[in-house]
């Protein structure tokens, strides 16, 4: 099932809600008259409905009726009341896909009606600039085909990997939680660049761009990151000696035991339903 000629409802219109919206319309797949989000504040789906010409609705029962594909995104915390009172609109003709960290596919299917065809996801908030990186974990009940849908529109916002639920934990450890580490680490970049003369702006831009354009190079020449590494790295110079100074500091170490601890933290915040301190 693709994704074309099916209509797309957001339950909540927030930033998520936004960027999804974006990436679709960009890639062209779907048109704005086949997406519709509801939400309680009546100014952010003006806002809405005047910048992407989007139908928006007041009354959440009555989005789930008129789509296809229905997407919950709404925070965690308001997930159960709004599941409970959309429900009795969830057919199993409908897909029902989750963006809210932490809660589970069991939580939600507890709260929906038997048969219900269920996709939970795990974004990050790059995909706010159509860059994310999105985890698909699928379930039991789904039709042949979901799973391809839910990743034709994650892949509007950026990459997508299709996994079992139980590794979500790990996708919030490493890019759920990811942003967050390399803000810091651009962050350092910066620091050190202003330590050594540079301007703040201009010591933030060198630091954030040579981030980005470096995982572009990975990503687009499928090159190993040790061989980015040699390339930049000549015989006593300057980035090997750089190198060894980030060793000395476990630069290594501590960017596993982060994306380890954080997916410990995850586990242990779904086991004690703590679901809104994800991320
Ligand atoms: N942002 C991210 O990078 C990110 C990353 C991973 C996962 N997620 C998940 O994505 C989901 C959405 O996140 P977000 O950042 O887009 O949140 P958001 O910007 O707060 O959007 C949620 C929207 O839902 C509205 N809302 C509240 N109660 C509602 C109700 N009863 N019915 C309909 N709409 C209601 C909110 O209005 P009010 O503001 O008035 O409450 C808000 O406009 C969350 O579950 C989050 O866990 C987000």
């Amino acid at each position: 099932m693709s994704i074309k000629g099916k209509t797309i409802g957001f339950l909540g219109a927030g930033n998520m809600a936004e960027a999804l919206i974006k990436g679709l319309l960009k890639t062209g797949i779907i048109s704005a008259d086949s997406i519709s989000a509801s939400d309680v504040r009546l100014d952010r789906l003006e806002q809405l409905r005047s910048l992407y010409g989007v139908h928006t609705l007041s009354d959440n029962a009555h989005l789930v009726k008129r789509v296809d594909v229905v997407i919950l995104a709404v925070k965690p915390q308001i997930v159960a009341p709004v599941l409970r009172e959309v429900a009795s609109e969830v057919t199993p003709e409908k897909l029902v896909i989750s963006l809210a960290a932490g809660v589970s596919t069991a939580t939600l299917r507890a709260l929906l009606p038997k048969g219900v065809r269920l996709i939970r996801t795990m974004p990050n908030t790059p995909a706010l600039v159509l860059e994310g990186a999105t985890a698909i974990a699928r379930s039991d009940g789904l039709k042949p085909g979901d799973a391809e849908t839910a990743r034709e529109i994650f892949e509007a916002v950026g990459k997508v990997a299709v996994l079992e639920e139980e590794l979500l934990d790990a996708v919030t450890g490493l890019s759920g939680s990811g942003p967050a580490y390399v803000a810091l680490v651009i962050e350092a970049l910066a620091d050190g660049g202003v330590k050594m003369g540079l301007d703040r702006a201009t010591a933030m831009t060198l630091a954030a761009q040579t981030v980005l354009g470096s995982a572009k190079l990975l990503l687009e020449t499928g090159a190993h990151p040790g061989q980015l590494k040699d390339m930049v790295t000549s015989p006593g110079g300057t980035a090997i000696t750089g190198i060894a100074a980030l060793e000395e500091g476990g630069v290594r170490r501590t960017l596993i035991n982060a994306v380890e601890r954080a997916t410990l933290r995850s586990r242990e915040l779904g086991r004690a339903g703590g679901e809104d301190k994800k991320a």
